[in-house]
C-alpha cells in the first residue's frame, strides 16, 4: 500500500484524504481542477451542513437536469448560465485590451449555415414586428476599418422567440443573416425590434429559478459573432437599454457598452428608401476587434 492510500476518513481531513488519493493522476491539470473541486465542495457542504434529504434533492436536482438534455437542450449549460458561470468563464477568457468591444454568452439558439446575404438585406422573413435598421462599422482598435469581416446575426422576433422555437410558425432562418463588410469595414442591415423573452424554463433550472423568486427573462437583443482574419472572433449582443429586464438578465449577459441606442425614427422620406411604411427603429454601433497579440 502506498502512503497516499494510508489514512481513514474523518471529517478534519476529508479533503486532504480524497485529493491524496489522485497522487498518481495522469493528467496534472485535471489532477489540479479535481482538487480545487473537491477542497471547494468540502468546505460547502461542512458550511451547509445538509441532511440526507437535502443531500438526495441536490442529487435528484442534477439527474433531472441531466435528463433533460438531448440534442436541442442542454440543461447543464443553462444552469452554468443562471449561476454566473458562463459570464465568469467568458470574462476570463475574453480579457480584451482596452477600446475593443466586450464579448457575452453565445446562448443555445445559434444556427451554423444561415444564408450569406447581400449589406442592406432585411433578415425579417415574415414581415412581422415593427422595423428596425442597424448599422456601424467593424473596427481595429486603432480606429482602421477592418474589410472582409464576417458577421452572423440572429435576433428573437418581436414575440421574444427565435426562429427554430416556432418551426413551421416562422421561416426557417428568420431573423438570421451573414454578412460580410467591404474596405469601409461598414455594415448594414433590416430586421425588427426585439423583444425580452424567458429562457427555456420549463426544466429542473426554471424550477430552480422560481423556488429562489428569480424570473426567466433576457431583455432584448441581438446576438453577433464577427470574425475576421487576424482578429479575435467576437461573440457579444447589443442590448435595448430601455427593456424591463435590462438590469436583471437572468444570465448576467448584459454589459454597459454593450448598451445600444434605439432611436425611434420618424422621417417618411429615409422610411420608403428603406422600404419601410411608418416609423422605425435605428441603431448605429460599431464594433472594435482585438488581435491576438494585444
Ligand atoms: C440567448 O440569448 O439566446 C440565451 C442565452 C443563455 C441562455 C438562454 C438563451
Ligand atoms: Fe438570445
Amino acid at each position: 500500500m502506498d502512503a497516499h492510500e494510508k489514512g481513514f476518513f474523518t471529517e478534519e481531513n476529508s479533503v486532504e484524504v480524497v485529493t491524496g488519493r489522485n497522487k498518481n493522476a495522469k493528467d496534472q491539470r485535471l489532477k489540479q481542477i479535481m482538487g480545487v473541486v473537491t477542497r471547494k465542495l468540502h468546505e460547502a457542504v461542512k458550511e451547509i451542513e445538509p441532511n440526507q434529504d437535502e443531500w438526495m434533492q441536490a442529487i435528484l436536482f442534477l439527474t433531472r437536469t441531466g435528463q433533460m438534455c438531448n440534442e436541442w437542450r442542454q440543461e447543464f449549460i443553462l444552469l452554468s448560465d443562471v449561476l454566473g458561470v458562463s459570464m465568469l468563464v467568458d470574462a476570463i477568457n475574453n480579457r480584451k485590451p482596452s477600446g475593443a468591444s466586450e464579448s457575452t454568452v453565445l446562448g443555445p439558439f445559434h444556427v451554423e449555415g444561415a444564408p450569406e446575404l447581400a449589406m442592406g438585406a432585411n433578415i425579417c422573413l415574415d414581415a412581422k414586428g415593427e422595423d428596425m435598421v442597424i448599422g456601424g462599422r467593424i473596427l481595429d482598435t486603432a480606429g482602421q476599418p477592418i474589410g472582409d469581416a464576417v458577421i452572423d446575426v440572429w435576433q428573437a422576433n418581436d414575440e421574444g422567440f427565435y426562429d427554430v422555437q416556432q418551426q413551421g410558425i416562422q421561416p426557417d432562418f428568420n431573423l438570421r443573416g451573414v454578412f460580410r463588410t467591404g474596405a469601409d469595414g461598414r455594415y448594414w442591415f433590416r430586421a425588427v425590434k426585439p423583444k425580452y423573452y424567458p429562457i427555456p424554463d420549463d426544466g429542473p433550472v426554471g424550477k430552480l429559478l422560481g423556488a429562489l423568486g428569480r424570473h426567466p427573462y433576457r431583455p432584448a437583443h441581438l446576438h453577433y459573432i464577427i470574425k475576421a482574419l487576424g482578429f479575435e472572433t467576437l461573440t457579444t449582443h447589443i442590448f435595448d437599454p430601455d427593456d424591463p429586464y435590462i438590469q436583471s438578465d437572468a444570465v448576467f449577459g448584459v454589459k454597459e457598452s454593450l448598451l445600444a441606442q434605439f432611436q425611434h425614427v420618424e422621417d417618411p422620406v429615409l422610411a420608403s428608401e428603406l422600404g419601410f411604411s411608418g416609423k422605425f427603429w435605428q441603431i448605429e454601433h460599431d464594433f472594435v476587434l482585438a488581435r491576438p497579440e494585444e
